[in-house]
């Protein structure tokens, strides 16, 4: 079974975000098991917490649970043009200490949405840099910006415009092919 994780960047119960991460994961094949993980209870990264004896429990259960995942999925809004300071502070967790880099050679994929019209292009891009830094092989076409997702969006919960479904499970279908081809070469 092959583990992906998803990391949404929004805390807010009715998230948009959240929202369309459950409508993506659906659209895995078989052999495919998705998790939201968890980011809202990790302290904000302070770097003498990289002391071994200073290390808080949520950061080695997070650091664990990412260490266990093939790849990562990320789905976020966008705040003032960036990406929300709960997930910017997750990937620094996870990011050090620098010998142990959690998300070092895991394929990931970005999805960005908002209410607006912009989709949340600023957040995508500005996650596509940090991605590289932290080295995560992403997904780079399609690129989603999903816009105006309150319209987009049923009573339950669930995407109501064909179109959009069928494109996000090309999107769906990409990244798995980055997945295989990256446990090809592992
Ligand atoms: C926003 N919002 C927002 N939207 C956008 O398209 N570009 C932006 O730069 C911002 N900036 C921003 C900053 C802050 C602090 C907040 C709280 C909100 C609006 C945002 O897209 C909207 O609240 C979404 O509903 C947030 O996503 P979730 O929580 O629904 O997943």
């Amino acid at each position: 079974m092959t583990k992906i994780g998803v990391l949404v960047g929004s805390l807010r119960k009715e998230s948009f975000s959240k929202k369309i991460a459950s409508n993506v994961v659906s659209l895995f094949p078989e052999g495919y098991e998705t998790e939201f993980i968890e980011i809202g209870n990790l302290p904000l990264y302070n770097q003498d917490y990289d002391d071994e004896n200073r290390v808080p429990k949520e950061y080695t259960a997070f650091r664990n649970k990412v260490k266990e995942l093939d790849a990562v999925i990320f789905v976020t809004p966008e705040y003032n043009r960036s990406v929300p300071a709960v997930l910017s502070n997750a990937l620094d967790v996870g990011s050090r200490p620098k010998t142990d880099n959690v998300w070092n050679g895991k394929p990931a994929a970005i999805i960005s949405q908002s209410p607006g019209n912009l989709g949340g292009f600023g957040a995508n891009h500005h996650l596509r840099q940090i991605l590289t830094a932290v080295n995560m092989p992403v997904v780079q076409h399609p690129e989603v910006y999903i816009f105006n997702t309150p319209k987009l969006l049923d009573e339950e919960g669930k995407i109501n415009n064909e179109g959009t479904i069928q494109f996000l499970q090309t999107f769906v279908d990409a990244f798995v092919g980055l997945i295989k081809r990256n446990l090809e070469y592992a």
